[in-house]
Parts: C-alpha cells; sequence; structure tokens
C-alpha cells in the first residue's frame, strides 16, 4: 500500500543512504504499477524529499525531475517534453542535442556540469540553478526480442543552486535509478 512515509528520510542519513532509501521505495511503488505519469511522479517526490533531508550542497537542488520523448516530435527531429518533477515552473520541450538535457539525451550519456555557465547551449529554466546532473533513461531490448540498440525514453534531470552540487555518487545511484525506471514502465 502506498504511504506518504515512504517519502520520509530520516535527517542524519549519508547521501548513499538516502538514494538507497529512494531506490527502495521506488522499487515497491512500481510493484504492479507500470504507468510511465504515476512512477516517475512519485519518485521526482522520492528524489526532493531526500535531498532535503540531506546536508549542503544537497539540500540546495532547486529542480528534479524528468524530461520524456515527446511522441509528437517531427521525424527525424526527436525533442523532449517535461515530465513529472518537483520544483519551479520548467521549459517545456527541448530538441535532442540542445542544453545539457539535449546532449544526454542525443549521446546517451550522464552529463554532470559543475558550472551551468560554463556549458555551451545550457539553457537556463532557473536563473538560480549553477550546477546540473542529467541521467539517460535507456530501455534496452532483451535478448529474446532480438537484441538491438537501446532507446533514450526519458532523461532524468536535477539542478543545484550551489556550483559543483553532483559528484560521482549521484551519479552511480541516478544510473541505477534511471536502470530501475527504464525497466519498470510502459513508454509510449
Ligand atoms: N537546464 C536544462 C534545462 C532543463 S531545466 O534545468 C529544468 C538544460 O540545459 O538542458
Amino acid at each position: 500500500m502506498v504511504h506518504a512515509d515512504a517519502a520520509k528520510f530520516a535527517p542524519d542519513v549519508t547521501k548513499e543512504q538516502a538514494y538507497e532509501q529512494v531506490l527502495d521505495q521506488a522499487e515497491g511503488l512500481f510493484f504492479e504499477q507500470r504507468n510511465w505519469v504515476c512512477n516517475l511522479a512519485n519518485t521526482a517526490s522520492l528524489l526532493w524529499h531526500a535531498y532535503k533531508s540531506l546536508p549542503a550542497p544537497s539540500n540546495q537542488v532547486n529542480w528534479a525531475g524528468f524530461y520524456t520523448l515527446d511522441p509528437q516530435s517531427r521525424p527525424g527531429k526527436p525533442q523532449l517534453i517535461l515530465g513529472p518533477f518537483s520544483g519551479k515552473v520548467a521549459c517545456q520541450t527541448i530538441p535532442f542535442g540542445r542544453g545539457v538535457c539535449g546532449t544526454a539525451a542525443a549521446t546517451a550519456t550522464t552529463q554532470v556540469v559543475g558550472d551551468v555557465d560554463a556549458f555551451p547551449g545550457h539553457i537556463a529554466c532557473d536563473g538560480d540553478s549553477r550546477s546540473e546532473i542529467v541521467v539517460p533513461i535507456v530501455v534496452v531490448p532483451s535478448a529474446g526480442s532480438g537484441g538491438g540498440e537501446g532507446r533514450v525514453v526519458a532523461i532524468i534531470d536535477v539542478d543545484c543552486t550551489a556550483p559543483d552540487g553532483f559528484d560521482d555518487v549521484d551519479r552511480l545511484w541516478l544510473e541505477k535509478l534511471a536502470r530501475l525506471v527504464a525497466e519498470s514502465c510502459d513508454w509510449p
């Protein structure tokens, strides 16, 4: 049964422990639920509350959420569209290849940006953001279905008002979360 306490984080947890709780709670919430809107919405909430329970710079996260592959992208011109998130109102669509999110989507690689002003093409949805991490969510076809290339279906985006707000711990755990989310949802 879903309970709001899933997003309650003890005040003295380490970043690793907070991420571990995010993954555990997400796995529980995804049980018998594969709707991507529902699952991304609860995951955005878990991430937000996890960051807010941590010391600086993590508690200076000002945006945590998702962009998904826009099913209305024009042929040959894939774009991301805003998905569930916690934080202020944000840009609605982002072409693959533009900004930090579009670069992660186009290259299917995690982007850790310590200073967003130094990132060519960074899209400043919120002028308060100083650093950012974007992790692609890639659906890998099962060997049974013939294998093949992975498909970027969404990205995780987290912004921070502190410079250098993210490190290898964030990368490691958000990449684990991206794999869990990829396999736990039915994507449009
Ligand atoms: N800064 C991002 C845009 C998304 S917002 O930060 C929520 C980018 O450059 O892709």
